[in-house]
């Protein structure tokens, strides 16, 4: 399948260095990316942040997101409200390999307190360049859609 090659990026006051890494790692690697910030280090909710870049990947204007906070979870959790968003936290790179092959993940949750930075640019890599394997896995999702009501 050809996926193109775009991406919405955002994150909290806790994973600005991060988000900024990721940036130039993605983009080197040819991927065009909407970096929605934030731009200072000021507090910002990470509900309002993953709603924010969720909603643009529900509505299709891109095919992938990339979410950071602290932990990495409560922007997940922000995320996966949003309808037509699977998001997935991923502290190594079996899973994030694994919610593209089996779980059609549209979104990558990285916890930038969690995990360093090479081993979260792997994580990236290893969740961009997987594909959705579709069979029982496509059934299996139709049914986290079914849940969304
Ligand atoms: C912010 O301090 C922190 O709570 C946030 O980045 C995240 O870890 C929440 O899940």
């Amino acid at each position: 399948m050809t996926v193109t090659k775009r991406l919405v990026l955002t994150s909290d006051h806790a994973a600005i260095e991060l988000r900024r890494a990721i940036f130039d790692h993605v983009t080197a690697l040819g991927w065009e990316v909407d970096d929605l910030g934030p731009m200072t280090t000021e507090s910002t909710p990470y509900p309002e942040r993953g709603a924010e870049a969720a909603r643009l990947v529900a509505s299709g204007q891109y095919p992938f997101g990339i979410l950071l906070c602290g932990t990495g979870q409560g922007i997940m959790m922000a995320a996966n409200k949003v309808k037509g968003v699977r998001c997935g936290v991923c502290m190594d790179t079996f899973s994030a390999r694994m919610i593209r092959q089996h779980n059609d993940a549209n979104m990558l949750s990285i916890g930038a307190r969690v995990v360093g930075l090479g081993l979260a640019l792997d994580i990236v890599d290893a969740f961009l360049t997987a594909d959705f394997e579709g069979g029982r896995h496509a059934t299996r999702v139709e049914m986290i859609k079914a849940l969304e009501g």
